[in-house]
């Protein structure tokens, strides 16, 4: 299978072969914190996993709406209208074009879905931002 999920077409019946995604086991794949790694493709939908701790970087997507789901730990969402907890479980839909900024006091794992366009820190360049080329493995 690619490293975006995608199903392998096995060339002779025309029927995709398809394996399950074992989500911890991605997770052990990611060593460095607020490096997002794509795990899946839906349509125009990237599923991504990320390793969070500490502060983020203020940023909004103007065009794309962005997914965070919780699953290990705590993530704080800051919003310029106020902040959302999120724990394990529980996922929030940053609209386009909101400004937000995460940060978990402690690690915490997510799952993000994105478009396949969405910059990692929307509108800023920073020392943290990855490509979508180093959130695909490339
Ligand atoms: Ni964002």
């Amino acid at each position: 299978m690619p490293d975006d999920g995608r199903p392998v077409d096995d060339g002779h019946s025309g029927v995709a072969m398809l394996t399950p995604t074992d989500i911890e086991s991605q997770f052990a794949a990611v060593t460095a914190y607020w490096s997002p790694k794509v795990i899946g493709r839906v349509n125009d939908q990237y599923v991504k996993i990320a390793r969070l701790r500490g502060e983020f970087v203020w940023h909004a997507h103007e065009a794309e709406d962005e997914l965070f789901l919780v699953v290990r730990g705590r993530l704080r969402i800051q919003f310029e209208d106020g902040d959302v907890e999120l724990g394990p479980g529980q996922f929030v839909v940053v609209p386009r074009g909101v400004r937000h900024n995460p940060v978990a006091a402690e690690e915490c794992w997510v799952m993000l879905i994105e478009t396949v366009t969405t910059q990692h820190t929307g509108e800023v360049v920073t020392s943290r931002t990855r490509s979508i080329a180093e959130q695909l493995g490339e």
